[in-house]
């Protein structure tokens, strides 16, 4: 974007160098061949066109919509409406940008519009006089309720497989367990992979939390955390009484889903797990009898990706107790480069009252994947394989949900692995006293 060219290519290796030194991205183990890197580049000359647009649940009734302009001057301004090319409402936002390094980001535009109805299609316009009409439907208020679960997205061939799978299939909203664009510092990743998802996650919510990939500190030259992705990828954390972007929690259509932060504090004097706290304890089963949480680093891992991490190990020691309290359904993560599914679990063993525990980190990233399992396998695991492809919970009602995996080496959608899950809020042996 505003800065291009050789100096810029040049700073930004010497950055990624500094990284590698300090132990960023590099893994000690040998992966397949990944696909190539897309770089998708801005297809419109017009510098006040809406890139990259994307959208996010606000509470029960609200959709955040944001975009990216190249030029300075557009507005932050939706007008939207049930019908095409008819925009009887009307709503502003707020506008920023960040920098980092040479770079300057365009103008990133967010705007939360609403009440909307459920489950309704709606069309709307970024900027005021915009000609590019998007629309999306929103998601059911009762059950049933579609998730497409996939982590560690990337943007690659296999990325572009994965979201065509995605595409054909009928979600409501997205969840993704950490590590986006993959653009490791390389800022106009970060707007190659806004383009990559834009027909997607202009159409469903796409809810997001982070992992290792979007921190992007450097020692010295830029030090805060999550620039880009705070930035780009604003979740709905106030609504929860959150005071972070990398930790929050909504309701949709009877499930409660947290989304925790596995790169900030989560030990137990921590403002995350004091929010977490309180955020299950405000939890109705009533209103929602399903929990789903998601992370980044797994908790339950047999592969040897990723072993022993303090991101893993001692988030699980700070907060496994919580969520097993509060009768958590399942827990999905990313971060290892594959599949696998654990029976219910708690504290290293089988418990009927635990959650599932699942990695989903198998969306397509360049770093390719992580194939090499423990063995033999544990017996708490069930399901275990490398192969890229993305998940799908189908909320059926208070008491059954049925999960699918899809690998995507299959033209046809055809799950790999799929279980039926009752709801723990419906079984009475899980009953706290
Ligand atoms: C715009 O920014 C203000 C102040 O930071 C905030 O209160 C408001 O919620 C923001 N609006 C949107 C749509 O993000
Ligand atoms: C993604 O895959 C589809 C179908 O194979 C292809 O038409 C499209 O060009 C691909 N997109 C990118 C960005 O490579
Ligand atoms: C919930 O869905 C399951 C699976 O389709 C079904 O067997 C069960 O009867 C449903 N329960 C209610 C109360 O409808
Ligand atoms: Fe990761």
């Amino acid at each position: 974007m505003a800065v291009q060219g050789r100096r810029y290519l040049t700073l930004q290796i010497i950055a990624v160098a500094f990284a590698v030194l300090y132990g960023g991205v590099v893994s000690s183990y040998v992966r397949p061949p990944p696909r190539k890197t897309l770089f998708l580049r801005n297809s419109d000359d017009d510098s006040s066109s809406p890139q990259q647009v994307h959208i996010s649940l606000v509470g029960e009734d609200k959709m955040r919509i944001s975009w990216i302009t190249d030029d300075s001057s557009s507005p932050a301004t939706v007008n939207y409406g049930t019908s095409p090319g008819v925009y009887d409402n009307s709503a502003d936002g707020n506008t920023t940008s960040y920098r980092y390094l040479l770079f300057k980001s365009g103008d990133i535009h967010d705007v939360v519009i609403g009440p909307l109805k459920p489950n309704s299609v709606y069309y709307y316009i970024c900027g005021p006089n915009s000609a590019q009409e998007f629309s999306f439907k929103t998601p059911p208020a009762q059950f049933p309720i579609n998730f497409a679960v996939v982590g560690d997205l990337g943007q690659t061939g296999w990325t572009n497989s994965t979201l065509q799978h995605i595409a054909q299939s009928n979600y409501d909203v997205l969840l993704l367990p950490g590590d986006l664009s993959y653009a490791d510092y390389i800022q106009p990743q970060w707007d190659s992979f806004g383009r990559l998802v834009e027909p997607l996650a202009s159409q469903r919510p796409w809810m997001v939390t982070q992992g290792n990939h979007e921190i992007e500190k450097l020692p010295l030259i830029h030090t805060t955390p999550f620039t880009s992705y705070n930035a780009r990828w604003r979740m709905p954390f106030e609504e929860s009484g959150s005071d972070s972007n990398l930790y929050y929690s909504f309701n949709v259509a009877g499930v409660h889903i947290v989304m925790l932060g596995s790169y900030t504090g989560f030990e137990q004097n921590s403002v995350q797990y004091k929010w977490l706290e309180a955020d299950l304890k405000k939890i109705d089963r009533g209103i929602t009898p399903w929990i789903v949480v998601l992370i980044h680093a797994p908790w339950y891992n047999s592969n040897t990706a990723h072993q022993g991490e303090y991101e893993s190990v001692s988030m699980k020691e700070a907060m496994e107790e919580l969520l097993y309290k509060a009768r958590v359904d399942v827990v999905f993560a990313g971060h290892v480069h594959a599949y696998e599914r654990f029976t219910r679990v708690y504290n290293g063993k089988a418990d009927n009252c635990g959650p599932v525990h699942i990695t989903v980190g198998d969306g397509g990233n360049r770093e390719g994947l992580a194939s090499t399992y423990i063995n033999p396998k544990p017996e708490i695991s069930m399901f275990r394989e490398a192969s890229f492809g993305h998940g799908q919970l189908e909320v059926v009602n208070a008491t059954h949900a049925e999960w699918k995996w899809q690998r995507n080496d299959n033209d046809k959608p055809y799950a790999s692995d799929s279980i039926w899950l009752k709801s723990l809020s419906s079984d009475p042996a899980c009953k706290l006293p």
